[in-house]
C-alpha cells in the first residue's frame, strides 16, 4: 500500500533542522505483514531524544530509514501465525523486539535480546525482514523495528504489547519509550525501596518518567536537576522535594547539603557525560548510579576506580528501563489508571507529520517534554 512517511537520507544534517529539513515527507510502499507481523495503523507517534541522535548521528542507524519507536496504534491486518493479537486491538509498539528464545530472553531480560539487537542494526524487523520501499524501488530502512513516523508500519508481533482500547492514543504512545525506560529505570533496573533518597538529572520525557515513579515509590527525597528553568518548575509540580540547576557550579555540594550527603538513588536522564558525571557524584556512598541517557558511542568518561570500591557504590545501565515489556506496559498503564503515574502530564505540543523538522528544533533545545504526532 502507499503511505506517508517520514524519511531521513542523510546523517547530520545541521540544525535549525527546520531550515536543513532532514526528514522529508513522502510517499512510500509498505507491504503486507508476512507470518508473525501485523500491519498497523499508527494514531500517535511520539518524539524521543533518541529519534533525534538518529538524525545527528548520536546514534546512526542504516538509511535511507523512516524514524520514529514511540507509538500507538490500532493493528489492521495480521499475518499467518499470529493468533494472539486481532484485528481492531490496539498495541503500543516496542522498540527492541524480543524473540523468546534466546538466552537473554529465557532469563527475563528481553532488553538485551540478540536477535532483536541484531535486526535493529539491520534495520529490519525481527527475522530480517525490510517491508518499507521507496517508489523508486530503492528498500528502505525501519528504526528499531517501528518505524513509526508513518501513517502506517508493517512490524513483528514481536514489537508491539496490546493495551487497552479506551486509553488515549497520545497518552498510550509514551508508554511504549518514556515510561517504560524512565520508570522501568527506577522499579525495575534500581528497584528503589519506600523512603530512599533520589535524584534525577535530565528532565525530558524519560527524566520525568523516573520522576513520577520516584514519587510513586514512596521516595523520601526527589532531587530534580536539568539546565531550563521551565522544567524544574514543573518537577516542583509533579513533587520534586528540590530542584536544581545542573549549570550552577556547586551544585553538587548543594545536591549533599539537602539531601543529608547524597542520594541513595541517581538516575541520569540526559544522554551526556556531564549529566553522568554529575549524577554519579550526587550518590552517597554505597548508593547506586543508574544511566539510560546514551551518549554518542565515542563518549568515554574517566571514573575514578576506587571510588567505586572503597565507597560500595553500584553504577548500572538501563535499557528500556530492563523491562518485560508485556509485563509492564500494563503494570504501568494501571498505574497511571489509578492516578499513580500521571504520564498525561509529559505530553506537550500534539503536532502533524508534515511540522516535524521544527519539532526536531524544539527537541534539541531541549524545552519540550513529550512531542506527539496526531497522524491522521
Ligand atoms: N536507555 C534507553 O532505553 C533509552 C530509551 C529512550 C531514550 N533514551 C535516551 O535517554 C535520554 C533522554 O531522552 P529524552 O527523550 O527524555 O530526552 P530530552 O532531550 O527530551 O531531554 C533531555 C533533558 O536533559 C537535559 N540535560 C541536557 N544536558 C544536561 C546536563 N548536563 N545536566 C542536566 N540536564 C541536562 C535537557 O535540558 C533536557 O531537559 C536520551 O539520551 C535518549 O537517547 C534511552
Ligand atoms: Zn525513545
Ligand atoms: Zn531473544
Amino acid at each position: 500500500m502507499k503511505m506517508r512517511a517520514a524519511v531521513l537520507r542523510q546523517i547530520g544534517l545541521p540544525a535549525p533542522y527546520a531550515e536543513s529539513r532532514p526528514l522529508s515527507i513522502e510517499e512510500v510502499d509498505l507491504a503486507d505483514p508476512g507470518p508473525g507481523e501485523l500491519r498497523v495503523k499508527i494514531h500517535a507517534a511520539g518524539l524521543c531524544h533518541s529519534d533525534l541522535s538518529a538524525i545527528n548521528g548520536d546514534r546512526p542507524w542504516p538509511v535511507p530509514i523512516v524514524p520514529g519507536h514511540e507509538a500507538a496504534a490500532e493493528v489492521l491486518e495480521v499475518g499467518a501465525g499470529v493468533l494472539d493479537v486481532k484485528v481492531g486491538d490496539h498495541v503500543v509498539l516496542i522498540f527492541r523486539p524480543a524473540c523468546g528464545a534466546c538466552p537473554d530472553c529465557a532469563v527475563g531480560r528481553p532488553a538485551l535480546c540478540g536477535p532483536g539487537g541484531e535486526s535493529n542494526g539491520a534495520g529490519s524487523l525481527l527475522g530480517g525482514y525490510k517491508r518499507l520501499s521507496l517508489p523508486s524501488g530503492g528498500t528502505l530502512n525501519h528504526h528499531l523495528g517501528c518505524a513509526a513516523f508513518a501513517e502506517y508500519a508493517t512490524v513483528s508481533r514481536r514489537s508491539v504489547v496490546p493495551i487497552d482500547r479506551d486509553l488515549p492514543w497520545e497518552q498510550a504512545a509514551l508508554f511504549g519509550c518514556a515510561v517504560l525506560t524512565g520508570a522501568g529505570a527506577v522499579f525495575n533496573t534500581a528497584k528503589i525501596e519506600a523512603g530512599a533518597r533520589t535524584a534525577v538529572v535530565g528532565l525530558g520525557g524519560v527524566g520525568f518518567s523516573s520522576l513520577l515513579a520516584a514519587v510513586a515509590s514512596g521516595a523520601r527525597d526527589v532531587v530534580a536537576v536539568d539546565m531550563l528553568p521551565a522544567k524544574l518548575e514543573l518537577a516542583k509540580q509533579l513533587g520534586a522535594t528540590a530542584t536544581f540547576d545542573a549549570r550552577d557550579p556547586d551544585v553538587i555540594a548543594k545536591v549533599k547539603a539537602a539531601t543529608g550527603g547524597g542520594v541513595d538513588y541517581a538516575f541520569e536522564m540526559a544522554g551526556v557525560v556531564p549529566a553522568l558525571e554529575l549524577a554519579y557524584r550526587i550518590t552517597r556512598r554505597g548508593g547506586t548510579t543508574v544511566t539510560a541517557g546514551l551518549p554518542n558511542p565515542a563518549a568515554t568518561w574517566p571514573l575514578q576506580a576506587v571510588s567505586l570500591i572503597a565507597e560500595e557504590r553500584t553504577l548500572k545501565g538501563s535499557y528500556i528501563g530492563s523491562c518485560v515489556p508485556s509485563r509492564d506496559v500494563p503494570r504501568f498503564v494501571a498505574m497511571f489508571r489509578a492516578g499513580r503515574l500521571p504520564v498525561d502530564r509529559l505530553l506537550s505540543e500534539r503536532i502533524r507529520l508534515e511540522d516535524i523538522n521544527p519539532a526536531l528544533d524544539r527537541l534539541a533545545r531541549g524545552e519540550s517534554i513529550r512531542q506527539v504526532i496526531l497522524m491522521h
